[in-house]
């Protein structure tokens, strides 16, 4: 049942029951239309109230049905919406928790609403890359005034009810409720009060203007214009509204509809639905069930207080779990607090952090030099040196004090996830989670499953990851984990475009161009030419046939280490970050070029960019295949929360679905062919050349 009947006296009352959130999907449409026909047949129903059961008035669309013919099946919303305008009995909402996207259309389409304090009212539609689809942008500018309506549907963002009451002349609320608790009752007697008021008032017959429409319109272009480059959706939602002032009801509402199904199918919108789904997809792990039993974490042991130590120690003081921290010397903690006291005072400077919250979130920290004062923790991180000597130590220690049950974690990104779990006599309780620096603001995290990890261990970090607000995805053991291991083969590429003829600012321009955050030079200056440096000595002796381009290594035998130095492919200038190309480096990578034997070609942006993204693609299917990541969505997850693919792209497997899997493996064998290129490397993943050859896509 996706609503209930009920009725209390001369009031029926339809209730949303579709949790979690009373998604509009086509079978609750459908119950929504029969019971207000049910209603209106009733000769004892006076009126009729609208509510939603459990966390929520109503969340808005089905996001499943999307793109499905059930999305627009009949009864869609807009149907739904003017069968309640056209009761002939008063329909009133009742409004609470949550009241967003068409859950906020609909209660629009109602003759009242009243709502309770504290629900989070938002038309968030153009965060998925959409306008609102039914008359949100001709009812809400009416009932709340253009510039209020406008704000939150170009931001998508959430408001209070309580606010929005407050707004002068607002007519979105009759009233707000006193409480949570008493909107049902408040609703009831509302809905009686108003049973024989005639004629019922529509929000689509209230006036719509702004003073100064046209100039105001225009200011809100630039802004929003400005603000969404690469997103078409922000500023149709100005031209709705704008069509709100302009022309007659139903001639907007067309004009809204139209801009809807076009944006619809915009690679960005698409994208961005992708996003919205792999992100609640990411939780969910295949052999591990939702309610598998977690294991209580209330406080966290941080071993190392480096760079990575501070950083993961201030998720869990954010999200008020305490944390001691242990590291060798005195001085190293002394170093390490101070980093923490820092990043928050620096907060508290910028007035995101309040001086008390700050105390708080300090209070709950400690420090120790002895393991034997960490065996009351519940998990332990462990982030020092990457030697597998260094965690050999560290896990034998724990696994003497740790409580039994304790999670042993590694922050490792590069070792054996398993030899690590081997180093104790619990390897059921060991596993990796893998933040990303600076690992306090980063939002990836990556959840290492050993072979022995066990389910409620992996459910328990999982849940802890949502706990802090990070975006966890689940990596299989391999060398480098999901992100890194692809992040070598783009750097291999970027590589050889430079021996074949580009310099590092050609090629960081085309792929930031494309949408990157930051191209693979500027991104290897930030992160430290020396990290890659000792991966690729490595790499030399494990895999002596792998080529690799060696100016990198030219560079590294100068120290340009990157930003850290001062110069890496770039010149720095002490405290600033813009990158400052050097005759030097060209220099390096001509006389390498000229010592190869290579004349230099003019190489196109889109080769570039094909060359780059692909390389992640092809290891990703590698990666999907072996079943180190569940699903391609997860891989697009890493990618888009910890190394700036571009979000409007959806991630590499989503790009790569939309430019369509047959034209991917094209380029792939072309690549091949060059004899400067890794052949062998662009030999497509087998899962990719099945894909493509079925005519079928990642996600
Ligand atoms: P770091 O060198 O900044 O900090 C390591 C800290 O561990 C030092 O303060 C050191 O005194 C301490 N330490 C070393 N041996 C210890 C022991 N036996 N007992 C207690 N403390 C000990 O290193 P960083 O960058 O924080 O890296 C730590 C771990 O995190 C490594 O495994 C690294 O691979 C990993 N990681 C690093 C990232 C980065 O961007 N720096 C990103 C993701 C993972």
């Amino acid at each position: 049942m996706t609503t209930l009947y009920e009725v209390h006296g001369t009031v029926a009352v339809i209730t949303l029951n579709n949790p979690p959130v009373n998604g509009l999907g086509y079978a609750t449409r459908l119950s929504i239309t029969d019971n207000l026909q049910k209603a209106n047949a009733d000769s004892a129903i006076k009126s009729i109230v609208i509510t939603g059961a459990g966390k929520a008035f109503s969340g808005g669309a089905d996001i499943k049905e999307f793109g499905s013919p059930k999305a627009l099946a009949e009864p869609n919303l807009l149907s739904v919406i003017l069968m309640i305008e056209n009761s002939a009995k008063p329909v009133i909402a009742a409004i609470h928790s949550v009241c967003m996207g068409g859950g906020l259309e609909l209660a629009l389409g109602c003759h009242y609403r009243i709502a309770a304090p504290g629900c989070s009212v938002a038309l968030p539609e153009v965060k998925l890359g959409l306008v609102p689809g039914a008359g949100g942008t001709q009812r809400l500018p009416r009932a709340l005034g253009v510039e209020a309506a406008l704000n939150m549907i170009v931001s998508g963002e959430p408001v209070k009810s309580e606010l929005l009451a407050q707004i002068p002349g607002q007519k979105l609320f009759d009233k707000l409720a006193a409480s949570p608790e008493s909107l049902a009752a408040e609703a009831l007697a509302y809905a009686q009060s108003v049973a024989d008021t005639r004629p019922l008032p529509l929000v689509r017959n209230l006036p719509c203007k702004h003073p100064n429409g046209d100039a105001y319109f225009q200011f809100a272009r630039n802004m929003v214009g400005g603000m969404s480059k690469n997103y078409p959706a922000p500023l149709k939602c100005v031209a709705a509204v704008e069509a709100a002032t302009k022309r007659k009801f139903d001639d907007g509402l067309a004009f809204e509809r139209e801009l809807f199904i076009n944006l619809m199918w915009t690679p960005e919108g698409r994208a961005l639905r992708h996003i919205f789904m792999a992100e609640r997809a990411a939780s969910k792990i295949p052999d591990v069930p939702s309610d598998t039993p977690q294991r209580a974490i209330k406080s966290i042991a941080v071993i190392g207080a480096g760079t990575m130590g501070g950083g993961i120690s201030m998720n869990f003081l954010n999200a008020g779990i305490p944390v001691k921290m242990l590291e060798m010397k005195q001085e190293a903690l002394d170093r390490g607090i101070a980093t923490i006291r820092k990043n928050y005072e620096a907060q508290v400077k910028k007035g995101k952090l309040k001086q008390d919250k700050y105390e708080q979130r300090m209070s709950l920290l400690s420090t120790t030099l002895s393991y034997d004062d960490l065996k009351e923790a519940d998990m332990v991180i462990e982030a020092v040196f990457e030697e597998m000597g260094v965690k050999e130590r560290v896990f034998k220690e724990l696994d003497r004090v740790m409580k039994p049950g304790a999670i042993l974690a590694s922050n490792t990104s590069t070792l054996d996830m398993n030899q690590i779990a081997a180093f104790t006599k619990r390897p059921q309780d060991v596993i990796g989670t893998h933040f990303f620096s600076p690992a306090n603001v980063m939002k990836l995290l990556e959840v290492i499953r050993g072979e022995k990890t066990a389910k409620d261990v992996l459910a328990t970090v999982m849940a802890l990851g949502k706990k802090i607000r990070k975006t966890a995805v689940v990596s299989g053991v391999c060398d480098g984990f999901i992100g890194n291991r692809m992040i070598e083969q783009y750097g291999r590429q970027g590589g050889f475009l430079l021996d074949e003829g580009c310099t590092p600012e050609q090629v960081d321009k085309a792929i930031e161009k494309f949408g990157f955050a930051m191209g693979p030079f500027r991104m290897g200056d930030l992160a430290g030419n020396d990290i890659g440096w000792a991966i690729r000595k490595r790499r030399y002796t494990e895999k002596p046939d792998m080529k690799y381009s060696k100016t990198a290594d030219l560079l590294c035998e100068k120290g340009r280490f990157g930003q850290k130095t001062g110069a890496g492919w770039y010149d720095y200038v002490a405290g600033k970050r813009d990158a400052i190309p050097n005759a030097e480096v060209v220099k390096v990578i001509e006389d390498h070029r000229k010592s190869l034997g290579i004349t230099p070609r003019k190489i196109s942006d889109e080769e570039i960019v094909q060359r780059l993204v692909y390389s992640l693609v092809n290891e990703a299917a590698h990666i999907l295949e072996e079943g180190i990541a569940s699903k391609a969505s997860d891989i697009d997850m890493v990618y888009l929360m910890g190394y700036g693919f571009p979000i409007y792209r959806g991630g590499p497997m989503n790009y790569a679905d939309q430019v369509g899997l047959f034209n991917v493996v094209q380029s792939m064998n072309r690549f091949a062919k060059n004899p400067l290129d890794d052949a062998n490397f662009w030999k497509p993943a087998p899962l990719l050349a099945r894909l493509a050859a079925e005519g079928k896509t990642f996600n």
